[in-house]
């Protein structure tokens, strides 16, 4: 079994300032921005940019979240790959028959409303995924 539609959407990076580290992305690579987004509830401000079919997408915590975390561990860098999928609940079902493992049990809103799942990282060969299925 495979997941239908699967295709690279993003690749998250954590950083301490997403002010401060557009400027490179923006400024310094001359990438388009794509606008901002805060997910108050998840503690989180993103902002996306067009890497040429590919997205960026950086990732600040805003206190008590997991990048937060990340970044007082690990220094920022790149967080997890996130990959498009046709129909999330589908994808999850099919992986998880495979015996692939998941950080929650189903998916969540995410940002732009889109249906979002993490990965265990123990499953994925050391790389947090992200499944999304857009709105
Ligand atoms: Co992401």
């Amino acid at each position: 079994m495979t997941v239908p539609g699967a295709r690279l959407e993003h690749v998250g990076i954590a950083v301490e300032s997403v002010d401060a580290a557009r400027r490179f992305y923006e400024e310094g690579l001359g990438l388009a921005f794509g606008g901002e987004e805060v997910l108050a509830e998840r503690g989180l401000k993103l902002a996306f940019f067009d890497a040429g079919g590919v997205k960026i997408e950086l990732l600040e915590g805003l206190g008590d979240d997991p990048i937060s975390k990340f970044v007082a561990k690990r220094g920022p860098g790149i967080h997890h790959l996130c990959f498009r999928v046709d129909d999330v609940a589908e994808a999850v079902a099919s992986l998880r028959a495979e015996g692939y493992e998941f950080l929650t049990e189903a998916p969540y809103e995410g940002a732009h409303g889109a249906h979002v799942i993490f990965m265990k990282p123990a499953s994925t060969f050391g790389v947090l995924v992200e499944l999304l299925q857009e709105k």
